[in-house]
């Protein structure tokens, strides 16, 4: 049984209770986090809390606790799990109140809930021989850069590709790739060059994005941050989606076309490599 978090509680799962007024809960009017943890560390909380700061501000919504609460919360739950590895899920929301879809007077505090999930995030079964993917079309709302609980569209996306017996989906805008249902996407071209969207409302700003492409600025690997269509997949030797749930993971096909000779390529598994060394020596 896990303990998780619940508005200053450490409880047992099954205890755990929050208001059936939560505009969470009614609205999707919440954010939330996912960090890795590694050896029983954190990684990149400072990366996750900056993230989350700026997905309350867009939001306009309060936050009652500090960093360091929430870096004491993290801590406590990975203890009290005796997680070693795998991910800590933090969620705020504007908090209970009588239904209205106008905010709550000021004041009403936030709901904040944190448990912790076990993961093989090194030696992940997917990882050695890549996953497939599909591609849906984006029908998110403008504001992808928010993190926002609002998942039911991506929830969608990822039961069509499982109903094809496929492991993600890709999303399309105009026929370019935003990024994967819950992850950053990349194609590396026959040039060699990393292809990834370049940041703006229409895709999250992945922690790990920032950090793999740091990876791939230090070992002098050609990077390009714009748009990639359709069609420059299907050109494509390598592909990979990057989060905190599975680090670097290389995509060996798409839309049923193998990419380049169907195995995890080079440079994803290099990258996958380096991130995971940087991430065990950087994690607190
Ligand atoms: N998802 N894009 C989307 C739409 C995401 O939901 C996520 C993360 C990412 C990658 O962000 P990061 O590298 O900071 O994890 C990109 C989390 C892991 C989730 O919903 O489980």
């Amino acid at each position: 049984m896990r303990t998780v978090f619940v508005n200053g509680n450490y409880v047992d799962e099954n205890d755990a209770k929050i208001s059936v007024f939560d505009r969470g809960f009614l609205f999707a009017d919440g954010v939330y986090e996912v960090t890795s943890v590694l050896g029983g560390k954190l990684v990149d909380f400072e990366g996750h809390f900056s993230r989350l700061t700026r997905s309350l501000s867009e939001l306009e919504m309060g936050l009652d606790v500090s960093r360091d609460d929430l870096l004491g919360m993290h801590r406590e739950l990975v203890l009290r799990n005796n997680l070693d590895e795998g991910l800590v899920y933090l969620q705020v929301t504007r908090g209970a109140a009588d239904r209205d879809f106008a905010f709550p007077p000021e004041g009403t505090p936030n709901t904040i809930v944190g448990f912790t999930q076990s993961l093989n995030l090194i030696n992940s079964e997917k990882a050695k021989t890549g996953i497939s993917v599909i591609f849906v079309e984006d029908l998110r709302w403008g504001r992808c850069d928010i993190k926002t609980v609002q998942l039911l569209y991506p929830s969608l996306a990822s039961m069509q590709a499982r109903k094809k017996g496929k492991q993600g989906a890709w999303f399309v805008r105009d026929g370019f790739i935003t990024e994967g249902t819950a992850n950053n996407a990349y194609i590396v071209t026959k040039e060699g060059t990393i292809v990834t969207r370049d940041l703006s409302p229409s895709i999250l700003s992945g922690i790990t994005r920032k950090a793999v492409l740091a990876c791939a600025d230090k070992l002098q690997m050609k990077v390009e941050e714009r748009a990639f269509s359709v069609d420059e997949v299907a050109d494509a030797v390598e592909a990979f989606t990057t989060a905190a749930t599975i680090f670097v993971m290389p995509v060996v096909e798409i839309e049923g076309k193998q990419v380049g000779d169907g195995k995890p390529g080079p440079v994803a598994r290099k990258l996958r490599e380096i991130y995971i060394e940087e991430s065990l020596k950087a994690a607190t």
